[in-house]
């Protein structure tokens, strides 16, 4: 059984258009999770323009933290921790919330943690589950915006890199197939809502470099330029868009899952894991569980997108262990994990 040291960790995340504020205890149990989105702010743009975010973060990110304090009834005196997202990320971006949770630190003497945005994610599930009942090596898939990756996790802090997209990541092909079919941004959740009411097997898309020698790598372009020319076929307000989105969410959906079946049976994990903002998607939770017959495990849908909460989720692990980060420490928008 796992003995967790008592822990209050304040957490910050601006890495990209959500500026987020929470108070975690134990690593685990969420006091206060407050996220501002700049989803309405990018659509009109169809992405995140990178200097309208960062310029949006600095205006709402005290009131943001202020109110994760404030819903978490906690003061500062009682935090243990001051920790941010360090990368990866947008520059801007980043330097808000790392800048943010320096000044707190300095003014409160508390120790400053800088978090790796993909172990936040990674963390996200031990939010959820009871601590005791994950066991290693455990196989996590991280998909979201900028990231596909498959980690094996031998331990806390022990992680071997088994594969990733050479091109796109997940989400930003359902972002992009989203804008091909005139969907609002961000894409995934309007591929996921209009999917439900069309034929997957409408289109037959490739399933991406399916085969052995590539590995437990992904590549999302190839499908991504199939559906483009499907689209093609069809004259302005005429485009089958329920059919094309099951039909390029089923393609997705079967690449991600038959290289994490492979990966899960390679190295005999325990559990899968599912996390970040694709990890919502309601065809990859359902087909992971019907192929796989380990658990499954995914965060509920407010913690799969960028959120604060899993980035105090990970200093938590990190804090125990003794870590402590410098002031000097800078962002890392490339950041990688291993
Ligand atoms: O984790 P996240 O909030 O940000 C990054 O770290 O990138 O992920 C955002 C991504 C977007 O590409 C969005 O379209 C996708 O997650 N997404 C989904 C769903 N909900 C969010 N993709 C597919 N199905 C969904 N239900
Ligand atoms: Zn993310």
């Amino acid at each position: 059984m796992t003995k967790v040291q008592d822990t209050r960790i304040l957490a910050i995340e601006t890495s990209c258009d959500e500026t987020a504020a929470a108070v975690v205890e134990n690593g685990k149990t969420i006091r206060s999770n407050i996220i501002a989105s700049q989803t309405k702010l990018h659509s009109r743009y169809g992405g995140v323009f990178p200097e309208v975010a960062s310029r949006k973060h600095i205006e709402v990110i005290h009131a943001v933290v202020d109110q994760a304090m404030r819903e978490a009834y906690f003061g500062y005196d009682d935090l243990d921790c001051i920790a941010v997202t360090a990368g990866p990320g947008l520059v801007g971006s980043l330097l808000v919330g790392v800048n943010v949770a320096k000044g707190l630190a300095v003014a409160r003497q508390k120790p400053f943690l800088g978090i790796n945005h993909i172990e936040g994610h990674i963390y996200s599930l031990w939010l959820t589950e009871a601590v005791d009942e994950i066991e290693f090596p455990i196989l996590t898939l991280v998909v979201s915006g900028g990231h596909t990756e498959l980690y094996l996790m031998r331990g806390h802090d022990q992680y071997e890199h088994l594969g990733g997209t050479l091109d796109d990541a997940a989400g930003e092909a359902f972002d992009k197939v989203g804008r091909l079919l005139g969907l609002p941004y961000p894409g995934g959740p309007a591929i996921d809502a209009a999917a439900t009411a069309g034929n997957p097997t409408s289109y037959r898309f490739p399933r991406a470099i399916a085969q052995r020698e590539y590995g437990y790598d992904f590549s999302f372009s190839g499908l991504k330029t199939a559906v483009l020319r499907q689209t093609k076929n069809f004259s302005a307000g005429r485009l089958p868009v329920n059919d094309l989105a099951a039909s390029f969410q089923a393609a997705a959906v079967d690449s991600l899952v038959s290289k994490t079946v492979q990966a899960a049976e390679d190295h005999a994990v325990t559990a899968v894991h599912l996390a970040g903002g694709v990890s919502a998607n309601s065809a990859l939770r359902q087909t992971m569980r019907e192929t796989l017959d380990i658990p499954v495990r995914f965060p509920p849908p407010l913690l799969c997108t960028d959120n604060a909460a899993m980035i105090a989720a990970a200093a938590h692990w990190h804090f125990i262990n003794g870590r402590r980060d410098p002031l000097t420490l800078d962002v890392q928008p490339n950041l990688r994990l291993t």
